[in-house]
């Protein structure tokens, strides 16, 4: 069997949402101390949805295809239900990551939390409990 699947080979050739947003309402970069791979998130929020999301990832493939897909699982979604992405949902709309593989995932997990995070500190009034 092969190592990645097909969609995070297409996710890492051809990653989507890949870019800075210059005026992001939060924002949220953090790395994973052993590997040093670092990803940044870029969030634009509009009447409480995202209404954009660019990201930079500096990783594995497994990094570029997690914050690929996540950006996309995101995008025009309510911030209520992006809070509750999980790197597993990141995971598994990748069609899997080698167990090895899956700290990567909890990077993109980790950095749209901190850029909520960010947004919300901002935006004390829009804190979801
Ligand atoms: Fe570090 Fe993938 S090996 S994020």
């Amino acid at each position: 069997m092969a190592l990645y699947s097909e969609k995070v080979m297409d996710h890492f050739r051809n990653p989507r949402n890949v870019g800075v947003i210059e005026d992001a309402d939060g924002v949220g970069e953090v790395g994973n101390a052993k590997c040093g791979d670092i990803m940044k998130m870029y969030l634009k929020i509009d009447n409480d949805t995202v209404t954009d999301v660019k990201f930079e990832t500096f990783g594995c493939a497994s990094a570029v295809a997690s914050s690929s897909m996540a950006t996309e699982l995101i995008k025009g979604k309510p911030v209520s239900e992006v809070m509750r992405l999980t790197n597993k949902a990141v995971a598994e709309a990748l069609d899997g990551l080698p167990d090895y593989k899956m700290h990567c995932s909890v990077l993109a997990e980790e950095a749209i939390a901190k850029a909520l995070e960010d947004y919300f500190s901002k935006h004390p009034e829009k804190r979801i409990q």
